[in-house]
């Protein structure tokens, strides 16, 4: 039954590609045409993975403006009735990934895992769970995704591993002092070695055993950290990362790049409440050590023998200079930048973090992103669709790669669930619902099974058949704009010129390109600037100003 849905939608979206396409009469027509045409140019430009850019003569690697797609593969798709999402279910969706029109999926670990925190608890990092399938399943994907044209990224988390992980059950077997132990952080004594704080909550201390040492985990007890000042770690990693390379994929996301390398002592952390030193630039001793560099380096020696793969970590440091420090040309090739993703939907913050992202970035594509697995979904945090939809389009207009997460494109809510069946030690259940992808509840089209987290009866009205079938759906708008993006000749130039715009609103264009994106963030329509309009995240007024929490696109 599940198979008939995915026939049935695959079959539908050829279909309503067309209608889609056909539906848009007026300028839409014509950008359909004309962008198809340039599309299938812009293919036969790549050569050996390096992308021509249209109008412009630097050769960039395809990471330079990719738009990624995020499958959390636990929620995207399920194969088998089990209620969880799996490999075989991500490939059963690989022609609906190709005609959003992404370039690349990164997904979430399906690494053997306990599912303390949901596969970044990692007991082998180069093996599947069976929840999510096999090795031969995996292998099987990345072929299938080839062949649609999309690249895949792996997660990667070296900063800890599950307390389920051979090395860590080794060394709670062994002694103090042992070398098992030495891949961690053990430390003995009546009290915990020192007051740091675990990210998710009480100390970042545990022990064993009530009479045995403390061990360090800045997230859950079942994640130690790594000891990053022993070799054996790091060569443990670049085994993984030559493992997964040589299966092909195309890059690794590094989760936690700012966490590896712990300071000198394991110093208390003296920013906390009710220490005597309190000051905003009291450094938080438990990331971004300058030693960190150093795992970087590692990582980009690694990959540096691949052609065309590279690295983007989660990087979350205390200024932008620090940030930058991640990009140097031997270490990460981009790095997440939060500005965007934690900003209000207000013009003045907006358009400062949208400067300091790209000026930190400087000649290194700076990398946008909305939403992902660990924050409130955007049509819940800008507090409504309207302007979710709008930021779609800011996102989506700025020079860089950007990174969507699953169901962002359908403009799913986060799903306010009970106490009852959460699970997530971060609290972050509500941005982790399954796709609702067709058909009837509970699974929707995701699941035959049980979902492992409920689809809200809201999920049904939001079905990726069902917006696919909708010129106005927040998918097609998604469509329309990763098909601009990628083909319209104004999409081009890296640098980001402010226009003068009403109050509450921001206006940009890029440097060296006609494209001008203008975000009504204030209560009032506003006119829209000179140019043709090629796409707006919502209907113009009936004299074409831009209404309040609306977005546009102009060339
Ligand atoms: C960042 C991941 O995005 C998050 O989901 C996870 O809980 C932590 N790292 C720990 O691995």
């Amino acid at each position: 039954m599940h198979g008939d849905g995915e026939t049935e939608l695959a079959e539908s979206t050829v279909g309503s590609g067309t209608e889609l396409a056909e539906s848009t009469v007026g300028s839409g027509t014509e950008l359909a045409e004309s962008t198809v045409g340039s599309g299938t140019e812009l293919a036969e430009s790549t050569i050996d993975g390096r992308t021509e850019l249209a109008g412009s003569t630097v050769p960039t690697e395809w990471w330079a403006d990719a738009v990624v797609y995020q499958v959390y593969v636990r929620s995207f798709a399920d194969s088998d009735a089990d209620g969880v999402g799996d490999l075989a279910g991500v490939r059963s969706r690989l022609g609906y990934l190709e005609l959003l029109g992404v370039d690349a999926l990164w997904l979430s670990p399906v690494y053997p895992s306990p599912g303390v925190d949901h596969g970044y608890d990692v007991s082998d990092p180069r093996d599947i769970d069976p929840l999510f399938g096999t090795l031969d399943d995996f292998d099987g994907l990345v072929a299938d995704a080839r062949r649609h044209g999309l690249r895949v990224i792996v997660d990667i988390v070296p900063n800890h591993t599950s307390d389920q992980h051979e090395w860590f059950r080794a060394a709670i077997s062994a002694a103090p002092g042992s070398p098992e132990r030495a891949r961690y952080h053990f430390r003995s004594g009546d009290t915990p070695p020192n007051n740091w704080q675990s990210v998710f909550g009480g100390p970042a201390w545990s022990r064993v055993a009530p009479s045995d040492e403390w061990y360090l985990h800045l997230f859950s007890p079942g994640q130690p950290d790594l000891n990053w000042a022993n070799p054996e770690v790091r060569e443990d990693l670049e085994k993984t990362l030559r493992f997964w390379c040589d299966r092909g994929v195309d890059g690794v996301r590094i989760d936690v790049a700012h966490g590896m390398a712990k300071p000198d002592g394991l110093p208390d952390d003296r920013r906390q409440p009710g220490w005597t030193v309190l000051s905003e630039d009291t450094p938080d001793p438990r990331w971004d050590a300058d030693d960190v560099h150093e795992v970087h380096r590692a990582i980009r020696s690694v990959l540096d023998r691949y052609p065309h793969r590279m690295a983007i970590g989660e990087v979350i440091v205390r200024d932008d200079e620090r940030w930058a420090a991640y990009l140097r040309p031997d270490e990460l090739h981009l790095a997440f930048h939060f500005g965007l993703l934690t900003s209000p939907f207000d013009a003045v913050e907006l358009r400062t973090v949208i400067d300091g992202t790209l000026a930190a970035a400087g000649d290194v594509p700076a990398v946008w992103t909305i939403a992902n697995h660990d924050n409130p979904r955007p049509a819940t945090r800008y507090g409504s669709l309207d302007r979710a939809r709008a930021m779609a389009l800011v996102m989506l207009a700025l020079p860089g790669t950007a990174y969507l997460y699953n169901g962002e494109e359908l403009g799913l809510p986060d799903v306010d669930l009970p106490e009852s069946v959460r699970v997530d030690p971060g609290g972050r259940d509500g941005c982790r619902v399954p796709m609702p992808w067709e058909g009837p509840g509970p699974g929707y089209g995701f699941t035959a099974g049980t979902p492992w987290l409920p689809l809200p009866a809201s999920y049904g009205d939001l079905t990726a058949a069902d917006q696919l079938e909708d010129p106005a759906s927040t998918l097609s708008l998604y469509r329309y704009a990763l098909e601009l993006r990628k083909t319209h000749p104004a999409f081009r130039g890296r640098e980001v010129e402010w226009f003068g715009a009403p109050a509450g609103c921001l206006a940009f264009r890029r440097v060296g390109s006609t494209l001008v994106c203008a975000l009504n963030a204030s209560e009032r329509p506003v006119p829209l600037p000179p140019g043709d309009v090629l796409l707006t995240s919502g209907p113009l007024t009936d004299c074409g100003d831009l209404p309040a929490n609306t977005a546009a696109w102009l060339a």
